[in-house]
């Protein structure tokens, strides 16, 4: 009798772990819905690298791309909910794309978690430097004059480029043809070459090229210039008004265990909270979110509000997905 009070007590002092106690104990795969070397990849190499070495596991990058990121975010959606396949993503990925593809096989609201809201990008227009012109009133006054002869990339219908390219064509009135690329990382390589014309492009893509003197800026789509980039003009100052940032954000799979969401939102606060990594975002022109913004309910909140903003522009717009 005494040996099994002994061992029934001894089993109920054991508690039984919870979920995140031995999280993670491999590596944990991060799927980016784009190409290497765009900028999605270079923020989810970023934050896995460090918040690898708050977690003590190393993050696999797997670019998953196609249909504009929807099909990289299929595959999380469709992954266990154990917190070793997340993904990150955008306003594209993650919210229009939600109201332009009709036939998605899941709900961005409801079969994702939100992790953590990560930096925003503000838009950069910039061209070739074959482009004859040097200021934004030029360049609409170019496009307007040469309407089918200008070819402008994005990542596929629904992509923070593609989005920036709607609201170019809103605010001025111009247009060019779009072409779709796996991610901005090949399409602005293509933009370098000259093989397409112009591009509305995130910051911490162009940024580079644009100082390196391989394409032109015009304007910046922020209602204030960036430090990183004060020479450029915001769009309203350069004649036509026009604010586009593509915030970025860490989700997983539903019924990913609140104390596993929970560490990944540490790592990724500590991570925005390193000198040298807030520094290097910062000079790529990019917006870091405070910590409060970064909560996984704050974050929820902001993703459900932007989802429904941006439901009625896309409708009103009456993009097509082609
Ligand atoms: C990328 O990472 O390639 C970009 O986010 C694509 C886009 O959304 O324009």
């Amino acid at each position: 009798m005494l040996r099994r009070t002994v061992l029934t007590s001894l089993a109920a002092s054991v508690a039984t772990p919870a979920f995140g106690d031995g999280y993670p104990d491999r590596p944990i795969t991060l799927v980016v819905p784009f190409s290497a070397g765009g900028p999605t990849d270079l923020l989810a190499r970023v934050m896995g690298e460090r918040m690898g070495k708050e977690l003590g596991q190393q993050f696999i990058i797997d670019n998953t791309t196609g249909a504009a990121g929807s099909i990289g975010v299929g595959k999380v959606v469709r992954a266990a909910p154990d917190g070793y396949t997340i993904s990150i993503g955008h306003l594209g990925t993650h919210v229009a794309n939600g109201t332009l593809y009709k036939n998605l096989s899941y709900d961005l609201l409801t079969d994702l978690v939100p992790i953590t809201r990560l930096p925003s990008n503000p838009l950069l227009v910039v061209t070739s430097n074959a482009v004859p012109t040097k200021s934004l009133k030029e360049l609409v006054d170019y496009l307007k004059a040469n309407p089918d002869k200008i070819s402008g990339g994005t990542a596929g219908v629904g992509s923070g480029s593609h989005l920036g390219a709607l609201a170019f064509f809103a605010a001025t009135g111009a247009k060019y043809q779009l072409v779709p690329y796996r991610g901005t990382g090949p399409a602005v390589q293509d933009l370098i070459a000259n093989q397409i014309q112009v591009m509305v492009d995130q910051s911490s893509n162009s940024l580079p090229h644009v100082r390196a003197g391989k394409i032109r800026a015009y304007a910046v789509t922020a209602k204030t210039r960036s430090a990183a980039m004060a020479d450029i003009p915001t769009a309203a100052e350069a004649g036509y008004p026009m604010e586009v940032a593509i915030w970025h954000g860490l989700w997983a799979p539903k019924g990913t265990p609140p104390d596993i969401v929970a560490k990944l939102n540490a790592a990724a606060i500590a991570t925005l909270q390193d000198p040298a990594i807030k520094a290097r975002m910062e000079d790529l022109g990019q917006d870091l979110p405070t910590s409060a913004e970064m909560a996984p309910a704050a974050f929820g909140a902001f993703h459900r509000a932007e989802f429904a903003k941006w439901k009625k522009i896309l409708e009103d717009a009456d993009v097509k997905v082609e």
